[in-house]
């Protein structure tokens, strides 16, 4: 794979019109220049979000935020600049790194998350879940149960949003759960947020939650040669829950109802095709209401039930 030129990027379709310009190492650069040099490489790699990871990248390498990069459109960016830039670009470009893990953030749910090769970066598709989770919110101080919290992304926007809320926060990973805190300190967060390692419901037995969230692995292990090439930057234990994609929401869909108060509500995340058995692994642990919501795409993503609020069927 080629890396970007070492001299000042230029589109194929930009060549003719330089050869009027100075030698491409005496060109003066500007942010806009170099913002369409990198979507064109980017897209030409198959990216699809590419002006957007180009702006990200760039900002980062200037150290201004993306509205200062639209600002300074024209202004020439040096030398040393670039040369930092062009690393992060080929970083990306060649090897695939997610820009978050090139920028150490990502923004959920309007908070700049810190995130690391050790987290799933959030995505903008788990913004539906923490939606769905604030619409089933019926008590004024819930108690709040995030399986799986990896960044902190789901737990920190519902409490940065429920002012009276308190969760517990577990995951499997210890070296999520250092992300996941640092990230409570960061936005003030700590004196409402507990965490504990442990797989499934095992770090919370015994106790009872009013809403149970989890974005957990869902993929299924055959599926992962066709998958995109920055999930390999990601921790498989995130990413992977056996041949199905189903081992960990399987584990939920059995345990929750013990760990919801009666009348709380379980709502998880998870493929378009998983809906049918989570929802029917639900129903037979007992939660009514059984619901699929969709995403911002349409797509059915989340599915959330209820626990009877009169014990029925040993539930
Ligand atoms: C898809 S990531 C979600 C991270 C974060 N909640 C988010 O939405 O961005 C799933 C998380 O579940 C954790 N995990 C995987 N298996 C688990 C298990 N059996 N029990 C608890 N956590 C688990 C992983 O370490 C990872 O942090």
């Amino acid at each position: 794979m080629t890396a970007p030129p070492a001299a000042p990027p230029m589109a194929a379709t930009e060549a003719a019109r330089a050869t009027a310009q100075p030698a491409a190492g005496d060109r003066v650069w500007t942010a806009l220049d170099l913002l369409r040099w990198t979507t064109d490489y980017f897209s030409s790699r198959g990216i699809d979000t590419a002006r957007l990871d180009a702006e990200c990248l760039l900002a980062h390498a200037l150290g201004v935020d993306r509205v200062r990069l639209y600002i300074d459109f024209e202004k020439p960016v040096s030398t040393e600049e670039r040369s930092g830039f062009r690393e992060l670009v080929r970083r990306r470009g060649t090897d695939r790194v997610p820009v978050s893990h090139l920028i150490g953030s990502r923004e959920f749910w309007s908070l700049p998350l810190f995130v690391s090769p050790d987290v799933l970066t959030p995505r903008p598709d788990t913004e539906t879940l923490v939606q769905v989770a604030l619409d089933q919110i019926a008590v004024k101080t819930p108690l709040i149960l995030d399986m799986g919290t990896g960044s902190g992304a789901i737990a920190l926007a519902l409490l940065s949003e429920l002012p009276n809320a308190h969760v517990v926060a577990t995951d499997v990973s210890s070296v999520a759960l250092a992300v996941a805190r640092k990230n409570a300190d960061v936005h003030g967060f700590a004196d409402r947020i507990e965490f504990r390692e442990g797989s499934l419901f095992e770090p919370v037995a015994c106790e009872r939650f009013d809403i149970v969230v989890s974005n957990p692995p869902y993929l299924a292990e055959v599926n992962r040669s066709q998958l995109p090439p920055e999930l390999d930057h990601e921790p498989d234990v995130a990413l992977f829950a056996g041949s199905d994609g189903l081992d960990v929401l399987r584990g939920l869909w059995a345990g929750v109802a013990d760990v919801l108060v009666p009348g709380g509500v379980a709502a998880f995340e998870l493929s378009s095709e998983q809906v049918p058995a989570v929802s029917d692994g639900l129903r037979d642990a007992g939660l009514a209401d059984v619901t699929c919501f969709r995403d911002f795409e349409d797509r059915p993503r989340v599915v959330a039930g209820r626990k009877p609020a009169v014990s029925a069927g040993g539930v």
